[in-house]
């Protein structure tokens, strides 16, 4: 009988302190604490969340232990998130893997963290085949990623600016929603109708940008404010409809000509933004007119989570790549270094 493969992961490179449990490339458990203290500000302040870190990480870790019925003697590896995020954020989570790699004498498995979201397609069936384009869209991120395997990834486009999930709370926030306005929009784009037409990136290649849009809904909506200050009030969600429409045509059209570019039909979206629902329906319909294999992962694995990096973790494992106690969180780690 062989020798089961144990990999605890811990992910702090944001606003959620995660840990994960996996066995054998299998995710046994995913523990995640989302920081709340955040809302008030209107965004995330990393001295706060870095705080927070603190406070959690020994909690969530032995929740995610427990959960999975595992104890610390039957680790085998220790992997966390190395970069990109914020520094003083990452350095929690780093600092703490570190410190049990030590304590219990295991190996280190630095992650990059979209490439894990990435990943995240590989916890639950069906699995994409290499290679695969991905999209990914966060509210650090967004990327047009062609996969040529567990490890191996290009980045084809990216944004010059702001990511998509940026643009969500961005906009949301001119609309006086609370932080983050993704999710909310989404809610309120099923009850609206997307009337409104904004200025949409006209960027060439695969890159995007979402600046000149957000600043085409803010004279807008000054505009319409001054012929009627309850303007807001009376089209949230013809609004929300609108701004979400638009922000999902400029992310698929750009995959759609990556798409052809490539002739790769076997297309995944990750990232928080691709738990909208919008964006989720609009691929699928695309999907079926373009005989897309279409990959979308369970809600749970779209935002921040472990069990990503967990199986970022497992193929790097595979492949022998582990780091030494030396390595230091890198904030700004480009995904071809990683
Ligand atoms: O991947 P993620 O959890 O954290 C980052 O690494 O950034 O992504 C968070 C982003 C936020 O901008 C949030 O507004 C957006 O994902 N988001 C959504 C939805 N759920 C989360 N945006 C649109 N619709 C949603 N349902
Ligand atoms: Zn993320």
């Amino acid at each position: 009988m062989h020798h089961k493969m144990t990999i605890l992961a811990i992910e702090s490179s944001c606003d959620d302190t995660s840990a994960a449990v996996l066995v054998d490339g299998i995710v046994l458990s995913n523990t995640t604490s989302s920081q709340k203290i955040h809302e008030q500000y209107g965004g995330v302040v990393p001295e706060v969340a870095s705080r927070q870190h603190h406070i959690d990480i020994v909690p969530v870790v032995n929740h995610a232990m427990s959960l999975a019925e595992c104890q610390f003697k039957t680790i085998d590896a220790i992997a966390f998130t190395r970069g990109p995020g914020l520094l003083g954020s990452l350095l929690v989570g780093a600092s703490f893997a570190k410190a049990l790699a030590l304590a219990l004498d295991k190996p280190l498995i630095e992650v990059h963290h979209m490439k894990a979201h990435i990943m995240a397609h590989f916890i639950d069936e069906p699995k994409p085949n290499f290679p695969f384009l991905c999209l990914t869209v966060s509210g650090g991120h967004t990327q047009i990623v062609k996969v040529n395997s567990g490890t191996k990834m290009v980045v084809l486009g990216q944004t010059i600016d702001d990511a998509a999930g940026e643009a969500f709370d961005k906009t949301g926030k001119m609309l006086g929603l609370g932080y983050p306005a993704g999710p909310e929009i989404d809610k309120r784009a099923k009850l609206g109708k997307a009337v409104f037409t904004f200025s949409e990136s006209k960027l060439p290649g695969l890159d995007f940008s979402f600046s000149g849009f957000k600043t085409s809904v803010l004279y807008f909506l000054q505009k319409e404010k001054k012929k009627d200050s309850d303007f807001i009030d009376k089209n949230l969600n013809d609004l929300c409809a609108s701004i979400q429409n638009a922000i999902i045509h400029m992310l698929v059209s750009k995959l759609k000509q990556a798409a052809t570019q490539t002739g790769i039909t076997e297309i995944a979206i990750a990232g928080g933004v691709a738990a909208n629902s919008g964006l989720r329906t609009t691929l699928l319909t695309m999907a079926n007119e373009l005989s897309w294999k279409l990959y979308v992962p369970d809600i749970q694995y779209c935002t921040d989570n472990a069990g990503m990096i967990a199986m970022a973790a497992w193929f790097k494992f595979q492949e022998g790549d582990f780091s030494d106690l030396a390595t230091s969180p890198d904030p700004r780690w480009a995904m071809d270094e990683a």
